[in-house]
């Protein structure tokens, strides 16, 4: 092993003496000093040796690579001498252009939206990804078995809680924000929780596994239905324009009561009917409603006293509509066409 390496070593001396160029280099590099090179696999090998023996080849090879890489790197700078001498700059040359990138559609309107209610005095909070079952689900008043939870199709994790149990899954929805919201801030509270959430989808141009929610709730005494609708007609006008009108109509979620959906007036045809809105001339944004009672108790909050609102915008899809894409897949697609557009 030892004469391996010490004639390793003499042919790579000898070979890095004869460069000629950077590309003669680079393949010399490749050859002898990459992860897959004899070199590395006798240092490699070092580890297998006994004490004794390690300890003796352990420092001949430490010598010879130190040796190796010293040659190595003044050969390198003399090759780059050569192909770039110095004072062979032209200084008055326009520089290479520098490439700018810009923020993503979805955290544009993200921005857009965290700006505006904080202007209203909303905290902007965050959640975790990978949620428990508990608050995806249970603290939001989802029965154990009961039929609601198929309607978001989750990813289960293979990973065990603190208590021992598999009950970790990635967030269906940023609604288990709104718990531990509460949990920690207790009430009165207004916050919006903007995020990242998953569904086990079988993506096509509408559906994706992927994709992101503004969750938002406002908690406190005599909070009623007419501020949800204050707030959301507002936040219509924002993103759509001043003669953005609001329609609620029932919707079912556990943790709501009464809930709804909420729909804006088609920014593309008015209200007249298109092929966006699909000829009803509105366009289904959110859902929302007032926070269960349920709900308020699991956040540690006394339901006698305080009322609140909750709702919660599909992000992409605001997105979609705002700018007319039609295919929802491309916001994860890193397609630079697609996102020099914005
Ligand atoms: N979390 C619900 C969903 O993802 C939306 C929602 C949020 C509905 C808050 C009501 C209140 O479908």
């Amino acid at each position: 092993m030892k004469e391996k390496l010490l004639k390793l070593k003499e042919e790579i001396i000898s070979k890095l003496a004869e460069v000629k160029d950077s590309k003669n280099l680079k393949d010399l590099e490749e050859k002898y000093f990459s992860r897959k090179s004899e070199f590395n696999d006798i240092l490699k090998n070092i580890k297998d040796l006994n004490d004794d023996l390690k300890k003796e080849f352990g420092q001949l090879a430490n010598n010879v690579k130190l040796e190796l890489f010293k040659s190595l790197s003044e050969i390198k700078s003399k090759i780059e001498n050569k192909e770039n001498p110095k004072g062979d700059v032209d200084p008055t040359l326009p520089a290479d252009k520098a490439e700018f990138g810009h923020l993503h559609p979805i955290t544009q309107i993200r921005n857009e939206i965290e700006s505006l209610f904080s202007s209203m005095g909303f905290m902007v909070l965050d959640g975790p990804e990978l949620e428990s079952d508990y608050y995806n689900f249970t603290a939001l008043n989802f029965a154990p078995h009961h039929p609601a939870r198929e309607m978001q199709d989750t990813f289960f994790v293979d990973i065990k809680n603190k208590d021992n149990q598999y009950d970790m899954v990635m967030r269906t929805h940023t609604s288990p924000v709104q718990i531990r919201a509460m949990k920690k801030y207790g009430a009165p509270l207004s916050a919006i929780m903007p995020g990242r959430c998953f569904r086990n989808e079988a993506t096509d141009a509408r559906h994706e596994h992927t994709f992101y929610q503004v969750e938002g709730i406002m908690i406190g005494e005599n909070i009623s239905f007419a501020h949800l609708k204050g707030v959301l007609e507002l936040v219509g006008k924002k993103l759509y324009g001043k003669n953005t009108k609001l329609r609620m109509r029932p919707k079912y979620y556990p943790f709501v009561e009464p809930g709804s959906n909420g729909e804006y007036t088609c920014f593309l045809c008015a209200g007249k009917g298109c092929r966006v809105c699909k000829h009803t001339g509105w366009l289904e944004i959110l859902g929302c409603g007032m926070i269960h009672p349920e709900v308020l108790k699991n956040g540690g909050i006394d339901s006698e006293k305080y009322s609140g609102f909750a709702f919660g915008f599909g992000l992409d899809r605001l997105v979609m509509l705002k700018y007319n894409i039609d295919d929802t897949r491309l916001f994860n697609s890193g397609d630079l066409r697609f996102l020099k557009q914005f």
